[in-house]
């Protein structure tokens, strides 16, 4: 199988050099205004199109947005905006992002080089036995991509860049390594299994600098057509029990809507083309408190880096 660092260079590459691309990622993301992680310990919550739907949100009220796909080997990000994924996006420097709708910039591992043949799959550690005489795992492809990804995408000035994370915890805490300033939404469902798992994403984020702007409970109940209430998909109540316990904020509880999972696929966005149905609403209001958040973290960067 095809792995990235197949296509990479340089990556054992000694710390300073490392150190140089961090101080490098800050840099390049100094004009990013807001840097919010949509999460989730699970998969499948509905980061990815919450994603797009908040991205297009913001965009038709002004704001400049990107957005990073953080997940390297599922990238879903190009597909749910209606673009093509496109091998324009060089690997090293000054990668120019690509352009999405309403004016989105977007990065992702399925806009690539020119030429080059795209990789079958990122991995994170190299167990070989160089790698453990190197005194134990060696970091390789998925943790350098996105580094290379952050450290060189030329955003310019954003009001937000969103992070569309792949699921896991583990991505938690890459990114929180990467971008410590970066804040924190969690995406999950009601169910209990899922609100475990939520609980455990925001226990370790409280215990690193990122911080958690709030929880976001998705397919809380089903919004049929017509209907004028909303009834439950799965038991209620372990998340909005967490949220509390935690006292973080549950920002909305999205209903399931058929025609989202439509207008995903069809690389649409679902706030416009159903703008009046409950859930593109309370996407919207989701989108108002986003906004909000980003006015508060701008206003409290004690420097433009
Ligand atoms: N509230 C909703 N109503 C209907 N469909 C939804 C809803 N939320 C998400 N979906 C659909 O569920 C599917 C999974 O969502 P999505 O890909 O956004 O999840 P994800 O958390 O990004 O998944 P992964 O962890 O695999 O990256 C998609 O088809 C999406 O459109
Ligand atoms: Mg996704």
């Amino acid at each position: 199988m095809r792995i990235f660092r197949d296509f990479e260079t340089g990556e054992n590459a000694p710390d300073d050099a490392r150190l140089a691309e961090g101080s490098h990622l800050h840099a390049n993301l100094a004009g990013v205004g807001a840097i919010v992680v949509l999460a989730s310990a699970r998969g499948g919550v509905g980061k990815s199109s919450i994603t797009v739907n908040l991205a297009a949100t913001l965009a038709l009220t002004g704001r400049k947005v990107g957005i990073l796909d953080a997940d390297l080997n599922s990238p879903s990000i190009v597909a749910m905006l209606g673009m093509k994924p496109l091998r324009r996006m060089p690997a090293m420097e000054g990668i120019e992002p690509g352009a999405g709708p309403l004016g989105l910039r977007i990065a992702a591992s399925n806009l690539l080089p020119e030429g080059e043949p795209a990789p079958m799959s990122f991995v994170d550690f190299d167990e070989t036995p160089a790698a453990r005489g190197n005194g134990g795992l060696v970091e390789l492809g998925y943790s350098a991509t996105l580094r290379r990804l952050l450290a060189n995408t030329r955003f310019g000035m954003l009001d937000f860049l969103l992070i569309d994370l792949a699921p896991g915890l583990e991505q938690v805490y890459r990114i929180a390594r990467l971008v410590p300033r970066a804040s924190l939404v969690v995406i999950s469902h009601p169910s209990e299994l899922s609100s475990r798992a939520a609980k455990e994403a925001l226990e370790f984020a409280a215990n690193s600098s990122i911080a958690i702007i709030g929880i976001i409970e998705n397919m809380a109940g089903f919004s049929c057509d017509g209907c004028h209430s909303v009834r439950p998909l799965m038991p209620q109540g372990a998340l909005a029990t967490l949220a509390r316990e935690a006292r973080v904020p549950m920002l909305e509880r999205l209903p399931f809507d058929p025609r989202f999972a439509e207008s995903s696929d069809r690389g649409t966005f679902f706030v416009r083309e159903h703008a009046e149905t409950p859930l593109a609403k309370q996407l919207i209001a989701l989108a108002a408190s986003l906004d909000h958040a980003g006015t508060t973290i701008r206003a409290e960067r004690p420097e433009q880096v």
